[in-house]
């Protein structure tokens, strides 16, 4: 694959549509940080899987151009989507870059600035819903199944065959090795089911010798896949009213619970939650340790790896990389919440050099 112009099409043999009418933004081949001071500090080695650089700044180009795709071979006109917000903005970019009418359904009140901005600008008929992203997705599931659009949700498999190659990624960025562990935030649990698929299949091929344990985390109160986890269980009980100030993973009904659940138990791997607070404070930590930015839903990855260092569940010395899954801008009133306001000063030299001295 190394001769290949880098972008995600360079696995295109792995990628089942018709290499002919691809739509892309050349998405895919994202940073692969190094993280040395945090992984120092955590005692373990670290790689950050920067997701935040795709077009459209998340993970979900990667399976939206693999979606829009499969949407111009079967010739429909509109596709669609319900979404906590990243989901939007790509299916919006990609329906534009392809030629389709895009309608998208998003939850009220719940969705970052930046992503609503990204929707509303690339041309997609918005439709605010009053209701959760889970009662969204019902909605336009239904009206995806009398035909009125192709539905570009995780539900639709093209989607996770675009996102599996994170995982592909991951084991070239490595040398073609397998990490230990690959930590992620988990919403409607597309992602941790596509990567997992992603890795099954180098393996198989004998790319690689071994697997890593996939862990998924999800905020305090949006948490059914590690409640089922932690009961053992191959079922969920969806959260009613799901809570986070990470929107993006306000989800208490998650679609794929059952390929990711078993992504987590044949990987011998583990679930856990973390609160609010953690979220925020492992987005600071990850900001400024490493200058890497992220939106609060991708720092769940670094406030899950932090919590399973410190109680042991993760050992000294394993080989991690955490998948940071949007990038900071997405959501700039919480990043402006967290920070300090700027200190106001005159137009004056005088005046700069007395606060610099002080
Ligand atoms: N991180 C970010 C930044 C997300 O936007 C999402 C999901 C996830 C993690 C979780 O990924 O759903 O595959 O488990 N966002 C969806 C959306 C739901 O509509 O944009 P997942």
């Amino acid at each position: 694959f190394s001769s290949r112009k880098n972008t995600m099409w360079k696995y295109k043999e792995f990628i089942p549509v018709d290499e002919n009418k691809i739509v892309t933004l050349q998405e895919g081949a994202t940073p692969f940080c190094k993280c040395d001071k945090l992984g120092k500090e955590l005692g373990i080695n670290l790689h950050v899987k920067v997701e935040g650089s795709n077009p459209t700044g998340s993970f979900k180009d990667r399976g939206m151009s693999v979606g829009m795709t499969k949407a111009i071979m079967l010739g429909v006109d509109a596709v669609g989507c319900a979404s906590t917000g990243n989901t939007s903005a790509s299916l919006a970019a990609y329906a534009a870059r392809g030629g389709l009418k895009s309608i998208v359904l998003l939850p009220a009140g719940n969705v970052a600035l930046g992503k609503l901005a990204q929707a509303m600008f690339h041309g997609a008929e918005v439709l605010s819903v009053d209701g959760n992203f889970d009662e969204a997705l019902e909605m336009i599931t239904k009206l995806a199944r009398e035909k009125y659009l192709y539905l570009l949700n995780s539900i639709n498999p093209f989607r996770l065959e675009g996102q599996k190659t994170i995982g592909f990624e991951i084991l070239e960025d490595l040398g073609w090795q397998s990490p230990d562990r690959i930590i992620l935030p988990v919403g409607n649990a597309g992602n941790i089911s596509a990567i997992w698929k992603g890795i099954k299949e180098f393996y198989n091929a004998g790319y690689v010798e071994n697997k890593p344990m996939m862990t998924g985390i999800q905020a305090e109160g949006s948490a059914p896949i590690t409640h089922a986890f932690r009961k053992k269980s191959k079922s969920i009980t969806p959260v009613e009213n799901p809570e986070t100030i990470a929107t993006a993973i306000r989800i208490g009904d998650p679609v794929s619970y059952t390929k990711a659940l078993n992504a987590i138990y044949d990987s011998n791997g583990y679930s856990e939650t973390v609160s609010d607070d953690e979220i925020l404070n492992a987005q600071k930590l990850l900001a400024r340790t490493e200058g890497i930015g992220v939106e609060p839903a991708s720092a769940a990855s670094i406030a899950g790896l932090k919590k399973l260092v410190e109680d042991g569940t993760i050992e000294k010395g394993e080989n991690i990389v955490c998948v940071v899954t949007g990038h900071l801008l997405k959501d700039p009133d919480t990043a402006i919440k967290a920070s300090k306001e700027p200190t106001k000063i005159g137009a004056s030299y005088d005046e700069l050099k007395a606060y610099i001295q002080k």
